[in-house]
């Protein structure tokens, strides 16, 4: 796959996914912000649509074809292990920073991969799957940047994520916008205060 290794200090990696028609240059100012120390791992979409990079197909817009979504999320979770390996990262200290269509994908590897990930930021994300009994997410931290008035993804969609991924066993916090779906520096300075009291 497409992607950016940057070497860090401190063992946690950073893995990041960017919004529909983003690249993987698109969220490292973003990383660098929320932990200067990290490694870096910034993925690109395989997927094309009109020319515009995504991590699975969708059917319209906020419609997922479900088995390339499935398809692509195990895909992805391989490509980080085996980056864990090349790279030498430890993969037990993978939190991943994904916005609109990545945070998708980055819910579904929660949804899909025990272990996946330590932590999630996950900026305007819907329900990736709701045909899946999510595996254990004891210990995983995950922040939610929802929108009260997203027009990809309603309150009650973003309370939905929020209480199946607690269900499973995740310390989730939700913080609200009011911004579209739109990622605003206001929603980054949330997102790292609550990565610097949760994760390190
Ligand atoms: C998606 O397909 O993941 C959602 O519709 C969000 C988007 O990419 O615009």
């Amino acid at each position: 796959m497409q992607h950016i290794y940057q070497q860090g200090r401190n063992g946690y990696t950073l893995l990041l996914l960017h919004g529909t028609g983003g690249t993987e240059q698109d969220l490292i100012g973003l990383a660098k912000e929320i932990d200067a120390g990290a490694n870096i791992l910034s993925v690109r979409g395989q997927v094309l649509e009109n020319g515009m990079p995504r991590f699975f197909r969708r059917v319209a817009e906020g419609v997922f074809d479900m088995e390339d979504l499935r398809f692509r999320t195990d895909e992805l979770y391989q490509f980080v292990q085996e980056a864990a390996w090349q790279y030498d990262f430890n993969p037990s200290k993978v939190i991943a920073i994904g916005y609109s269509n990545g945070a998708n994908i980055a819910g579904n590897l929660l949804f899909r991969h025990k272990n996946a990930l330590l932590g999630a930021i996950l900026h305007h994300p819907m329900v990736p799957d709701r045909d899946v009994t999510l595996p254990s997410l004891a210990n995983v931290h995950v922040w939610i940047g929802a929108g009260t008035n997203d027009f990809m993804c309603s309150p009650q969609e973003s309370e939905e994520l929020e209480k199946l991924l607690q269900e499973a066993g995740a310390t989730v916090e939700t913080a609200w916008f009011n911004n579209g779906h739109q990622l605003t520096m206001s929603e980054v300075q949330a997102a790292k205060a609550w990565y610097k009291a949760n994760i390190k």
